[in-house]
């Protein structure tokens, strides 16, 4: 089945999440957070990540900003940095203007010209999803923000892949599905999505259900996967 409609997940995939971080640590006076922001930026992420399968899991949902914001409180003690509340907030204010990988708009603008439909479906809360939509400038090239709060459960949960065909009345062999997280990719893959997983970091394949269809190392040709 030809591919009508390409859905992205945002953060890690379109969005830099190690960014805020990275961005902090450049600023003058920031010694400390220059020493260890990779780590920092890894717990962060990792964190906020195993929360989201937890509370998936336990049917504890609360939007992704909670568990952004828990994953970085717990990620900033590790380093001994918790009581640094203006750090605290810098970074978390950095996450809603996070910048977008620099193929994203050239990628996306091509998929349109090629008349594909395209769609973000993430995690984020929607007001999240739109700050960083609008500070990397790429709106005009979405048919649609598509948010797990409308389903109250995070991914990989089926029902957040579900909302694809609810809101484009495709089938799912028609979509091509973007994730950098394996893990997502995997899930998509077994829901029956046809799926691209962005290796950026070389990392060794999750050993899940499903497997990607595809593999990059960035999004470049994704419109070329698509056609
Ligand atoms: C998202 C997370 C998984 O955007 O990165 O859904």
């Amino acid at each position: 089945m030809a591919i009508t409609t390409c859905v992205f997940d945002a953060y890690g995939t379109l969005f830099d999440v190690a960014a805020a971080a990275r961005v902090l640590a450049e600023q003058p006076g920031r010694d400390r957070l220059a020493e260890v922001w990779p780590k920092l930026a890894e717990d962060w992420r990792l964190k906020q990540l195993q929360y989201t399968w937890l509370r998936a899991i336990t049917g504890d949902h609360t939007p992704f900003w909670e568990v952004t914001k828990d994953g970085l409180d717990w990620a900033l003690e590790r380093q001994g940095l918790h009581e640094d509340l203006e750090l605290r907030e810098a970074l978390l204010a950095l996450y809603w203007e996070l910048p977008a990988y620099k193929e994203v708009p050239f990628m996306l603008a091509k998929l349109k010209a090629a008349g594909k439909t395209c769609a973000i479906l993430s995690n984020g809360n929607p007001d999240m999803l739109e700050g960083a939509v609008d500070s990397a400038g790429i709106g005009s090239y979405l048919d649609a923000v598509l948010s797990v709060e409308s389903v109250g459960v995070f991914k990989p949960a089926s029902q957040v892949y579900d909302l694809v065909e609810e809101r484009f009345a495709c089938n799912r062999d028609e979509v091509l599905f973007v994730s950098s997280n394996g893990w997502d990719a995997a899930g998509a893959s077994a829901y029956g999505f046809t799926t691209l997983w962005v290796n950026r970091a070389g990392d060794p394949m999750d050993r899940l259900p499903g497997t990607p269809t595809h593999v990059l190392s960035d999004l470049t040709t994704v419109p070329e996967l698509a056609a």
